[in-house]
C-alpha cells in the first residue's frame, strides 16, 4: 500500500468499503498474533516533568497540578497486582524527569522488580534519557521501551515540542533503543492541530520503515492548562483513530498494537472494543495506586481514573471473552523479525 492509497482510506467514508477494511485488519491480526489479547499493567510511576510539550497536562509549565513520585514500595505493590491478575508485562511510565528518576535508583527499582516477579516483562516509557540510562536499564532487566514520536512530520514535531532539540533526536533515540536491544514501541498522536492527512500517512508509513515491535496510536485530546489545549484539533476522532490501526495491522502485521486509553476516553461504552476488533491485540490496564491517578492528567478526563484495578480487570476480562477473543498467557513477546 501505497502514501496515496493509505490517504484514501483515511478520508473515506465509504462504509461498505470500510468494512472490508475492518474485515482485512482483523483477518491479519488473526493470522499474524491470533486471538489472545495480552494486557500490560501500567505504574504511572511519577509525574514529574521538565519538558514542555504543547499537548500534555504534565508538561513543566503546568502549575496547577502537585507532583509525586511513588516510592519503591507503591510500584511493587502496583506490580503485585498485575501479576495477581496474570498480566504478562508492567509498563513503569512517567514523564521526563532525571532528577525525580535517577538511572540508578530505576535500575534497582527494574532489579527488583525482577526479584518479585521473574517472568514478567518490564517495559519502560520514561522519555528520552540518553543512551547511557536505556543501556544501564537494559542489564538491569528491563525488556521493551515506548517511546512515542507523536508525528512523523518534523515541523510538526517541532510544535508539539517548542524546547525539544528536534525530531532527529527522537528518531536517534529509538534506534539506540533497537541498538541496545530493547523490543521497541512508537506511535502519534491522531489529529493535532495543524495535522494533515499526509502527515498521518506518513506516519503510518514509518511505523513500517523503522521496524517497530509494538505501535500506539490514540486521538489527541486537548487539554486546557496547555497551550495546545485551545487550538482546533484536525481530525482526532473515533473513525480516523480506528483506521489508523487498522492500516497499522496491514502495514505491520507481526506488531503489538494497543487499544489505547485515549480511545476508550472518546467511547467509554465501546472504543476498547473497536479496537480490538480492528487490528489490536493490546490492553494496558492501570494498576497505579487510585489516589494518584488524577495527577497524571496528561489529557482531561483521562478513562479510569478512580475505577480499583481489581473491578477493571474482571470487567475487561469478561468484554474480551464476549468478544471471542481469548486473555493472553505469558509475556506476549512482538513477532520476531524475519533476519
Ligand atoms: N492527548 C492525547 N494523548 C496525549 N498524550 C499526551 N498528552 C496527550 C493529549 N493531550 C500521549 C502522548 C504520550 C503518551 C504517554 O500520551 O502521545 O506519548
Amino acid at each position: 500500500m501505497n502514501r496515496a492509497e493509505i490517504i484514501h482510506w483515511l478520508r473515506t467514508s465509504d462504509e461498505a468499503a470500510l468494512e472490508s477494511l475492518w474485515q482485512e485488519a482483523d483477518a491479519v491480526r488473526r493470522r499474524e498474533v491470533g486471538d489472545a489479547v495480552h494486557l500490560r499493567g501500567l505504574i504511572e510511576v511519577s509525574n514529574r516533568c521538565v519538558q514542555q510539550c504543547a499537548y500534555c497536562g504534565i508538561r513543566a509549565g503546568n502549575r496547577t497540578i502537585s507532583r509525586y513520585t511513588l516510592r519503591l514500595e507503591e510500584i511493587l505493590a502496583s506490580v503485585a497486582l498485575a501479576q495477581q491478575f496474570g498480566y504478562g508485562s508492567v509498563v513503569l511510565q512517567a514523564g521526563e524527569t532525571p532528577q525525580g528518576l535517577p538511572t540508578e535508583w530505576v535500575a534497582e527499582v527494574i532489579q527488583e522488580i525482577r526479584r518479585q516477579a521473574p517472568e514478567i516483562a518490564i517495559t519502560l516509557s520514561l522519555g528520552e534519557r540518553g543512551e547511557k540510562a536505556f543501556e544501564t536499564w537494559r542489564l538491569a532487566g528491563a525488556n521493551r521501551y515506548l517511546l512515542r514520536m507523536e508525528s512523523s512530520n518534523p515541523t510538526l514535531f517541532r510544535k508539539l515540542h517548542p524546547q525539544h532539540p528536534g525530531w532527529e533526536f527522537r528518531l536517534a533515540a529509538l534506534k539506540q533503543l533497537q541498538k541496545i536491544g530493547y523490543e521497541v514501541g512508537s506511535g502519534v498522536m491522531i489529529g493535532v492541530p495543524g495535522e494533515t492527512w499526509d502527515d498521518l500517512a506518513a506516519d503510518i508509513e514509518m511505523f513500517r520503515s523503522l521496524e517497530l515491535d509494538m505501535v500506539g496510536v490514540g486521538p489527541f485530546l486537548p487539554h486546557p492548562q496547555t497551550p495546545m489545549g485551545t487550538e482546533k484539533p484536525t481530525f482526532n476522532d473515533e473513525l480516523t483513530t480506528l483506521k489508523t490501526i487498522a492500516l497499522t495491522r496491514l502495514l505491520c502485521p507481526g506488531v503489538n498494537i494497543p487499544s489505547t486509553t485515549a480511545l476508550a476516553a472518546i467511547d467509554r461504552e465501546s472504543g476498547h472494543e473497536r479496537g480490538l476488533s480492528r487490528g489490536a491485540n493490546v490492553i494496558m490496564p492501570n494498576v497505579t495506586p487510585p489516589s494518584y491517578r488524577q495527577l497524571y492528567e496528561i489529557y482531561p478526563s483521562k478513562a479510569n481514573t478512580s475505577e480499583a484495578a481489581e473491578t477493571f480487570d474482571r470487567k475487561l476480562k469478561e468484554r474480551i471473552w464476549a468478544m471471542g477473543r481469548t486473555v493472553g498467557t505469558g509475556r506476549g513477546n512482538a513477532k520476531r523479525k524475519p533476519s
